[in-house]
């Protein structure tokens, strides 16, 4: 039987990835670190079966096809092509977060996607080969197979770009309450953002000042030093935004209350309470704090307008076969 089982954790950068300098690898501009979100789980099955006309996927229970097929089937004609397996599979999966929250679940889909198939084609990839397979379907789905604190070296080509641990889940107890601001599904995908992202004249000054971002931000995961993590978190996420807004065609991914809770959090870390905020290509707000902070801040974050549910996350583990569970 060609048939395997994975599950993975979406992800939040640190530093963020914007911009490729090869768009149908995914190759990106810059290097870019992440945590996994732990509790919040994508459950991927794969099944090459001999029957089958064509590659068919099952999303939370429904038939899908249109552009989400499209993006597994390309990912398993990769998998046909490194394996030599010639069947078409069945694929199922299902996140435990619910749907149609904006959070990116492509991150956590890709890399249980990856390692399902290529387990179920009877490959056993290393760690690299697989983020480097996860990469080639949604770039921040490279940072989902290796554990807890990652680093993605953006690298100059398929082989010398993939995702390590620079961390495990243990080493720091910190929270993700991702505060939901909106349900909506965002009308700009980051495929084609990250295209758009050197119209932007702040580009090249992002760029350039990366590699200053990731070692800050490296020594505060290492240090456990939140306050250093905090400042460089925000400017970063600031910074993608910037971008965001001034490219061409722009776009702006924020809402009224995204910003209210942006400035809320600013506010509370100025009183000297250890929090920061971060902001993917969405509305909703990832609020960070070290776990002892998290209980009263979970319920701050509940009592502000337009808020309309918390998602609480904390580091996760690496991306594994079900047969191989982990406690996260
Ligand atoms: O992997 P993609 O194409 O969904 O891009 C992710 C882009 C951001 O989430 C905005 C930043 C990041 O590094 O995860």
């Amino acid at each position: 039987m060609h048939q395997a089982l994975a599950i993975a954790h979406p992800n939040i950068a640190f530093i963020k990835y914007w911009g490729n300098r090869d768009h149908m690898l995914r190759i990106p501009s810059n290097d870019s670190i992440s945590m996994n979100l732990g509790g919040l789980t994508t459950r991927t099955q794969v099944t090459f079966e001999s029957g089958l006309v064509n590659d068919r996927l099952t999303l939370d229970g429904i038939e899908t096809s249109g552009n989400a097929l499209s993006r597994v089937g390309a990912l398993l004609e990769r998998v046909r092509a490194m394996s030599g397996i010639q069947l078409f599979a069945h694929v199922q999966s299902e996140n435990n977060f619910p749907s149609g929250t904006g959070i990116a679940s492509s991150a956590s889909a890709f890399a249980a996607l990856s390692l399902a198939s290529a387990t179920a084609a009877g490959m056993q990839l290393e760690e690299r080969d697989l983020s480097r397979l996860a990469r080639t379907a949604s770039g921040s789905a490279c940072r989902s197979v290796p554990a807890g604190f990652v680093e993605w070296q953006a690298g100059m080509d398929h082989s010398s770009s993939f995702a390590v641990s620079i961390a495990p889940p243990s080493h720091w107890s910190l929270v993700d309450l991702v505060a939901i601001v909106s349900r909506e599904h965002k009308c700009t995908g980051s495929y084609e953002g990250h295209q758009l992202a050197n119209t932007s004249p702040l580009q090249a000054c992002r760029l350039k000042d990366a590699p200053k971002r990731l070692e800050i931000c490296r020594r505060a995961i290492l240090d456990r030093d939140f306050e250093a993590l905090a400042e460089v978190v925000e400017l970063d996420s600031n910074m993608m935004h910037a971008v965001i807004m001034t490219s061409n065609p722009r776009l702006q991914y924020w809402q009224p209350a995204t910003l209210a809770v942006m400035l809320e959090v600013s506010r509370w870390r100025k009183t000297g309470i250890p929090v920061c905020y971060t902001i993917d290509a969405g509305p909703n707000v990832h609020v960070l704090c070290e776990s002892k902070h998290a209980g009263e801040i979970s319920m701050q974050l509940t009592s502000l307008p337009g808020v309309l549910e918390i998602l609480n996350s904390h580091p996760g583990g690496a991306a594994r076969l079900e047969s191989n569970p982990v406690d996260d």
